[in-house]
C-alpha cells in the first residue's frame, strides 16, 4: 500500500526535474488522483505563454512566416482549436526527422511535457490568468549557434518580385564574388558558417546556396540572360552542372557552423548560385532581398567538411498511380570517396544529413550499416534543411551507406496546376517539379591532407 501511493509521487518529483517545476515533490493528500493536484488551473500567462513563445515565436509572429500570429493572448485563445488540432498531430512545431534516427543538434520538436502542458491548458478552457503572474514553466533558451561574421555577403543586388503564377516560386539568383574581367572567388577558402538574412520573412521559405565551379558559369550565366528579371527560374538544383550544395536553411533553420577546427574548402574561381523558395500563401504584392551571410576560417582548418551525395539516379521510377513507389540505394563509403576523388581516405566522420526529394515524397531514411542517422515519415519539400548529428559518427571506406525513399504517385496525391488535377505519369529522376529525387547529402568531416 504504502508503496503504491508513494510510487506516482516520485514520478511526479522526477517530471518537475524536467519541465514541471511547479508540481510539488510531496506525497499526494490523502484520496486526491495522483496527477491531478488540488486547485490547479492552468493559465495562459504562467503555463502556456512561456511554450508558445518558445516553440512557435520563431514564426508566428507579425508579418512572420506563419499565417498568423501567436504573440499575445487574444491570438492564442483565438486560434485554440486548431493549436490543438495541430499540436495533437504533430504538425507543429514543424520538425519532420523522427526519434529513431541518432539525437540531433538545434531540434525544435516539443519536449512531452511542454505538449501536455499546452493541451491541458487548452482543454481547460484556455484562461488567460492574472497579468504580471509569475510564468511556472521555464524553459530555458534553445541551443542557438553563434552569428555568423559577413566575410562575404551573397546579395542579389535587386528586389524580386516573385512570380505568382504558381503557390510557389523556385528562384536561382547569380552571385560572383569576383570581378568581370576575373570571375569567381579570387582564392581558396573554408567555409566555416553562413547564416541566411531572409528579407521578406512572409515569403522567404527555405534558401540552398551552391557553389557553381568555373567551367559552368557560362550555363548559369545564359540561363540568367534567357529570363527577365533578376535570376532565373530552377527547382531541384540550380539547374547547371558543377554545383555542389554549400548551405541548406528553412525557416526557423538558424545559423549553419562548423566546429571551429572545420571548414567546407570552396574553390578558386567559383561562384554562389542562391535558390530561393517562395512561398506565396502570405505574400501582399512586397518583393524579396535574401541575403546570405558567409564566414570563412582565416587559417585553412584542421578538417575538410565535404557533402557526399547518396543518390542512385538510374534506380529511380515510380510507376503512374503506384501509391508506394520505393527506392532502395546501398553504397560503401569507398563509392562516394572515389566519386569525389578522395580514394584514399579511409576513415571519416559524418556530422549531418540533409535529405532532399520532390513533391510525390512520403519517407526518406538514411542509415549507415544497420544505424539509422536520420528517418522522416511524413516528408514536406517544404521543410528542408540541414540537420546535425549531436555526435559525430564514424564510418569506414567499407561501411555501407544506406537511403530509402517512398512516394505516393497515385491520383489523390497529384498536384493541382491552373486549377486542373494531373493525371499521374511514369515519374523518373529530374530537377523539374514534375519529376522526382531520392538523395541524402552527408556532410562528413576529413582530416585536410
Ligand atoms: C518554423 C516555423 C514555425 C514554427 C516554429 C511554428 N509554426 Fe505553425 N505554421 C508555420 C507555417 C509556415 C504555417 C502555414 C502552414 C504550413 O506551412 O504548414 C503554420 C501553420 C500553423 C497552423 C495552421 C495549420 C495547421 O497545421 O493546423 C497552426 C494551428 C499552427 N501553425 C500552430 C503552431 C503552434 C501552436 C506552434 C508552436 C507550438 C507553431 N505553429 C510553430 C510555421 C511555424
Amino acid at each position: 500500500m504504502t508503496i503504491r501511493r508513494f510510487l506516482p509521487a516520485s514520478l511526479v518529483c522526477l517530471s518537475s526535474l524536467f519541465a514541471l517545476p511547479f508540481l510539488a515533490c510531496t506525497p499526494p493528500a490523502n484520496n486526491d488522483p495522483p496527477n491531478d493536484p488540488p486547485g490547479q488551473r492552468l493559465s495562459y500567462v504562467q503555463d502556456a505563454k512561456p511554450i508558445v513563445d518558445h516553440y512557435c515565436g520563431d514564426c508566428h509572429i507579425k508579418e512572420g512566416i506563419a499565417p498568423f500570429a501567436l504573440s499575445d493572448y487574444s491570438q492564442v485563445k483565438g486560434a485554440a482549436s486548431a493549436i490543438r488540432a495541430s499540436v495533437e498531430a504533430g504538425r507543429m512545431p514543424p520538425w519532420l526527422p523522427t526519434p529513431v534516427g541518432v539525437p540531433l543538434r538545434y531540434a525544435r520538436d516539443m519536449q512531452p511535457a511542454h505538449k501536455k502542458i499546452l493541451l491541458d491548458w487548452l482543454q481547460q478552457g484556455a484562461e488567460p490568468g492574472e497579468a504580471g503572474a509569475t510564468p511556472r514553466v521555464q524553459i530555458p533558451n534553445a541551443e542557438r549557434a553563434a552569428t555568423a561574421r559577413g566575410d562575404l555577403v551573397l546579395d542579389i543586388g535587386a528586389t524580386y518580385q516573385p512570380s505568382t503564377k504558381a503557390a510557389d516560386d523556385y528562384r536561382c539568383f547569380i552571385v560572383d564574388p569576383g570581378t568581370p574581367a576575373s570571375p569567381g572567388l579570387p582564392e581558396l577558402r573554408y567555409l566555416r558558417a553562413g547564416e541566411v538574412l531572409p528579407d521578406n520573412k512572409a515569403i522567404a521559405h527555405h534558401v540552398v546556396v551552391f557553389e557553381v565551379d568555373a567551367a559552368h558559369i557560362a550555363d548559369a550565366v545564359a540561363k540568367d540572360t534567357a529570363e527577365a528579371g533578376p535570376g532565373y527560374t530552377c527547382f531541384g538544383g540550380a539547374g547547371v552542372g558543377g554545383a555542389q550544395i554549400v548551405l541548406a536553411w528553412a525557416v526557423g533553420g538558424g545559423v549553419n557552423r562548423l566546429a571551429d577546427n572545420q571548414g567546407t574548402p570552396i574553390a578558386k574561381g567559383s561562384i554562389f548560385v542562391m535558390q530561393m523558395h517562395y512561398n506565396l500563401a502570405n505574400y501582399r504584392g512586397v518583393g524579396d532581398r535574401t541575403q546570405t551571410r558567409l564566414e570563412f576560417a582565416s587559417t585553412p582548418p584542421e578538417y575538410l567538411v565535404r557533402y557526399l551525395p547518396l543518390l542512385n539516379p538510374s534506380g529511380l521510377k515510380l510507376k503512374a498511380g503506384d501509391a508506394d513507389a520505393k527506392q532502395v540505394v546501398v553504397a560503401p563509403v569507398s563509392q562516394i570517396l572515389k566519386y569525389l576523388r578522395m580514394p584514399n581516405v579511409t576513415e571519416l566522420s559524418i556530422t549531418s544529413v540533409l535529405p532532399h526529394m520532390h513533391m510525390l515524397g512520403k519517407t526518406i531514411s538514411t542509415g549507415l550499416n544497420s544505424q539509422t542517422l536520420l528517418d522522416i515519415d511524413r516528408w514536406q519539400f517544404g521543410w528542408q534543411q540541414t540537420y546535425s548529428l549531436q555526435q559525430p559518427v564514424r564510418a569506414t571506406s567499407s561501411d555501407l551507406l544506406t537511403l530509402e525513399c517512398h512516394w505516393d504517385n497515385s491520383y489523390a496525391n497529384q498536384p493541382t496546376i491552373d486549377g486542373q488535377k494531373q493525371m499521374p505519369h511514369d515519374v523518373v529522376w529530374g530537377e523539374g517539379s514534375g519529376d522526382e529525387m531520392c538523395v541524402s547529402l552527408l556532410g562528413v568531416a576529413l582530416p585536410r591532407q
